[in-house]
């Protein structure tokens, strides 16, 4: 017999930034984060977990291509599904799974991105997200999602947070066994659904300094992360959520552009420094920012992850449209600062 499950999980995008780890196996955070998951039809991984007491051993295709499972962090996600597997029946298929059989039994992994392949954005988040949520359902685990996002959190950080939609925090926690480091959903998809997120992609190759040696030397060399972590994200959580609550755009786009700031203010004060936007990247923040600066509100929000691809946040369809027409006149197809578009529609995630 063949046992299986399909689950699908969307990326986040990060409006309070995750960076630096207090413990680098448990991948515990130095500050909290918060962020936004996008539609799942535009951006997400799609898992097929397959479990057969005749697979020899554990295998996973990524895209249809075989990749290695010896990476500490995919047994970690591994490890912490079985010890919650349960008992599973299903009389007419004959199948009868006790719980300490799942200990024996190997699964099969074959995992789809959505992402369009020039993109060059992050799956890791999606990917262990629904790496988990796909493993869980076939191992019948009974787990609530916080749990969940507590075992894809060992898998890559930032895919605790792509286990619920809408608005979600990743709570840093205080324990060393990093069993209160989880997402909460702060709103749900239905909350705020007038916003548009465009992601301008300025390069599709993949990024120089992956986050996870990033942050590492972040952590090791920069003075700026202690002072970021400890006085500043802290307040900053409170007011986004207040934020978020409330609909404000004008502090959400505040906090949002402000805290993408600090966070590459951070990379630039590493040693040696690590420069993840450029020029393109630096010019689009101009664009937004002398926008926001003419009518005294902000009118769309920018932030960048580790790499130069800008993550736009408008209020509604209408400023969206607008500041479509106006990348395209900054940035000409014909010039190749940009190499296109995506946009997602938070309403619809
Ligand atoms: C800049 O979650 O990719 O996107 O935990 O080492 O796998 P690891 O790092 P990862 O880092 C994401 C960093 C970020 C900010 C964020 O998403 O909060």
């Amino acid at each position: 017999w063949v046992l299986m499950a399909t689950g699908r999980s969307p990326t986040n995008i990060a409006v309070i930034k995750y960076w630096g780890k207090r413990d680098e196996a448990l991948i515990l955070p130095v500050n909290d984060s918060i962020s936004v998951t996008l539609d799942p039809d535009h951006l997400s991984a799609t898992t097929t977990v397959a479990v057969s007491p005749s697979f020899p051993s554990d295998r996973m295709w990524l895209n249809g291509k075989e990749i290695s499972l010896s990476g500490g962090r995919f047994q970690s996600c591994l490890r912490e599904i079985r010890k919650r597997a349960c008992e599973f029946e299903d009389e007419k298929k004959g199948i009868k799974i006790k719980k300490e059989d799942w200990e024996n039994l190997h699964v099969h992994i074959a995992s789809y991105n959505n992402f369009p392949t020039a993109a060059g954005l992050a799956s890791s988040a999606a990917g262990f997200a629904c790496l988990v949520f796909t493993l869980g359902k076939v191992m019948n685990v009974k787990e609530d999602y916080g749990e969940l996002s507590s075992i894809a959190r060992q898998g890559s950080g930032s895919a605790c947070r792509s286990l619920y939609g809408g608005f979600v925090k990743w709570c840093m926690g205080k324990k060393d066994d990093g069993s209160d480091s989880l997402a909460v959903q702060l709103a749900d998809e239905t909350h705020w659904n007038d916003l548009v997120i465009i992601i301008a992609v300025v390069s599709s190759k993949q990024k120089e300094t992956s986050s996870t040696s990033g942050m590492r030397d972040t952590v090791e060399t920069s003075p700026l992360l202690q002072y970021r972590a400890q006085t500043v994200v802290p307040s900053r959580v409170l007011k986004m959520e207040e934020a978020i609550k409330n609909r404000d755009f004008d502090s959400f786009a505040k906090l949002t552009c402000a805290d993408s700031n600090q966070f590459h203010a951070v990379c630039l004060d590493t040693s040696p420094p690590i420069f993840y936007m450029n020029d393109t990247s630096h010019r689009i923040i101009s664009l937004v920012e002398k926008w926001n600066h003419s009518q005294g509100t902000p009118q769309v929000a920018y932030t960048f992850d580790a790499g130069p691809n800008a993550v736009l946040i408008a209020p509604n369809r209408k400023t969206a449209a607008l500041l479509l027409q106006k990348l395209l006149y900054y940035f000409p197809p014909q010039d190749k600062n940009l190499s296109s578009y995506l946009v997602g529609d938070k309403s619809i995630l």
